[in-house]
């Protein structure tokens, strides 16, 4: 399984990176809003840090407009990977920017006809947001299992980058169904180090190493 980092945070892309959990990163419009940061600059050093695929997102919304769009963000570097939205229009342009053989994200994926159109129109990543589903009630890791047996039923090459990530149990259960990808904050890769039980079993080893009165170094 392979870990995007979703955040257009350079410092702490490059933290993650240091210890070999970043084998890409994801960007939006609403990141590098966060980020406070010109969208060119900052995606140039990200992937200046990160060798694998950097998602930077279009904002047109007519294909002729996105393709220019992407053409430009794809100039950035060899591993950007273009974020189009899963709009008739998006498609159209996952059509041309991967018939260029640029990488195409295509986002904001909330339905297996959506996955079916964007495998079909050449797109190398499709983004199904789960936590989105979750928040209207929805089951939003059904849809990553779902597009998991549809793009197996047919061979489909996309892979199934599982976004909209909030929480650790999310990204086990898109390990267990197979996502090719998941894309999460820092603070969600960070928390999959934590149980309560490490912190417990810590606490008592430490309590009972200083009885011993015994120094390792
Ligand atoms: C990833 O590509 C998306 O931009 C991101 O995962 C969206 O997450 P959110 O629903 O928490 O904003």
């Amino acid at each position: 399984m392979k870990f995007f980092v979703d955040t257009a945070d350079v410092p702490a892309i490059a933290e993650l990176n240091d210890l070999g959990m970043v084998d890409g990163v994801t960007t939006n419009p609403s990141l590098i809003l966060k980020s406070g940061r010109d969208i060119l600059e900052v995606t140039r050093e990200i992937c200046s840090i990160v060798k694998g695929p950097v998602s930077a997102e279009v904002v047109a919304q007519k294909a002729d407009d996105m393709i220019a769009e992407g053409r430009k963000l794809a100039g950035i570097a060899p591993n950007i990977a273009v974020k189009v939205p899963l709009t008739w229009d998006g498609l159209k342009a996952c059509k041309v920017l991967s018939g260029e053989g640029r990488m195409v994200n295509v986002t904001l994926c909330f339905s297996v006809n959506q996955a079916i159109l964007a495998a079909k129109a050449g797109a190398s990543f499709i983004s199904p947001f789960i936590g989105r589903l979750d928040d209207i009630n929805m089951e939003g890791a059904d849809l990553i299992a779902d597009i998991r047996q549809v793009y197996d039923n047919y061979d489909f090459k996309t892979e199934i980058l599982a976004a909209s990530i909030r929480t650790v149990n999310h990204v086990s259960q898109c390990a267990l169904i197979g996502a090719d990808v998941i894309t999460a904050p820092p603070s969600v890769i960070k928390a999959m180090a934590s149980h309560v039980l490490t912190d417990k079993g810590l606490d008592q080893f430490t309590r009972d190493w200083a009885k011993t009165g015994q120094k390792i170094l």
